[in-house]
C-alpha cells in the first residue's frame, strides 16, 4: 500500500555548487532544488564526485558546502532536507577507501558508486565481497549506463550477489542514448531496480523530471514507482536493507 504523506527521496544529485560538474552557483542549487520539490521530493542525499578531477574529492569541503546548501534552502523556505552522499566510484580501491575514510549515503552502511561507462568489471564480485565483508552495501549508480550491464544476465547476478541498482530517471526518457534507454526499460520490465534517482547537474536537467517521473509510473505503475522514489531511498537513508521493487 502506498505509505500516505511519504515524500520523495532522491540518492543522486549534484545540487551542491561550484565543487564538482553541478550546480554552478548558489542561485543554480536554489532552481533545481525548487524543481525538485515542485516534483514531491523532500529528501536529497547530495551526492558530489568522489573523484581527483574535482574539488568534491575532499570530503571536508564537501561537508562544508552541505551546511551552506541547507542553511540557504533555510532562508528561501524551501521543504528540502539534504544529506551527506558521495557518488564514488566503483573501482577495486573502494572496499579500502569505505573502511578508511567512507564516504557514504547518509553516513550509514549504503555506498553509492558508479561503474566505468567503457569497460567491463571483471573484479565486481570481489568488490562486492569486501565491501559485505566490512558490513557495507552497494548501490550502483545508473547501471543502464555501464558497459558491465549491458549483459542482462550480468546484470541479474550482481543483484544476486547483492548489489542494489538505482535507476536513473533520465535514462528513461532518452537523456543517455538510445543503449542506456533500451537497457532502462528492459531493467524496470526485469524488476532489477531497487531505488530511482535524478542525478541531476544542473537547472537544465531539472527540465525533464516531470516527464520521466510521468514515464516510470506509465511503464511500472504508481506503486512500484512510489516504492523506487520514496519507500526504499527512504530505507536505504535509514540504513536499512532493500530488495528490488516489484
Ligand atoms: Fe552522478
Amino acid at each position: 500500500m502506498r505509505e500516505p504523506g511519504l515524500g520523495r527521496v532522491d540518492l543522486h544529485c549534484h545540487l551542491l555548487w561550484g565543487i564538482d560538474d553541478g550546480a554552478r552557483t548558489p542561485e543554480e542549487t536554489l532552481e533545481i532544488a525548487r524543481a525538485l520539490v515542485r516534483a514531491g521530493f523532500r529528501h536529497v542525499a547530495c551526492s558530489p564526485h568522489a573523484h581527483p578531477g574535482y574539488p568534491s574529492n575532499d570530503p571536508e569541503l564537501c561537508r562544508r558546502r552541505l551546511e551552506e546548501a541547507r542553511a540557504l534552502l533555510l532562508e528561501h523556505d524551501l521543504p528540502l532536507e539534504l544529506h551527506a552522499n558521495a557518488e564514488n566510484l566503483l573501482d577495486l580501491e573502494l572496499p579500502t577507501k569505505m573502511q578508511s575514510a567512507p564516504r557514504s549515503i547518509g553516513g550509514g552502511p549504503w555506498v553509492l558508486a558508479e561503474a566505468p561507462y567503457l569497460n567491463r568489471m571483471p573484479h565486481l564480485q570481489e568488490i562486492l565481497f569486501r565491501l559485505q565483508v566490512n558490513g557495507m552495501r552497494l548501490l550502483i549508480a545508473h547501471p543502464e549506463r555501464s558497459r558491465e550491464f549491458e549483459s542482462v544476465e550480468r546484470a541479474r547476478a550482481a543483484v544476486r550477489s547483492g548489489a542494489r541498482f538505482q535507476l536513473d530517471l533520465g535514462s528513461l526518457v532518452g537523456r543517455h542514448g538510445r543503449t542506456a534507454r533500451k537497457l532502462a526499460r528492459a531493467f524496470l520490465a526485469d524488476g532489477l531496480y531497487s531505488v530511482a534517482a535524478t542525478d541531476i547537474h544542473s537547472a537544465k536537467d531539472a527540465e525533464w523530471l516531470e516527464e520521466a517521473i510521468e514515464e516510470l509510473v506509465a511503464r511500472a505503475g504508481e506503486e512500484v514507482a512510489h516504492r523506487l522514489l520514496a519507500v526504499h531511498p527512504m530505507k536505504v537513508l535509514r540504513g536499512e536493507g532493500v530488495e528490488v521493487a516489484c
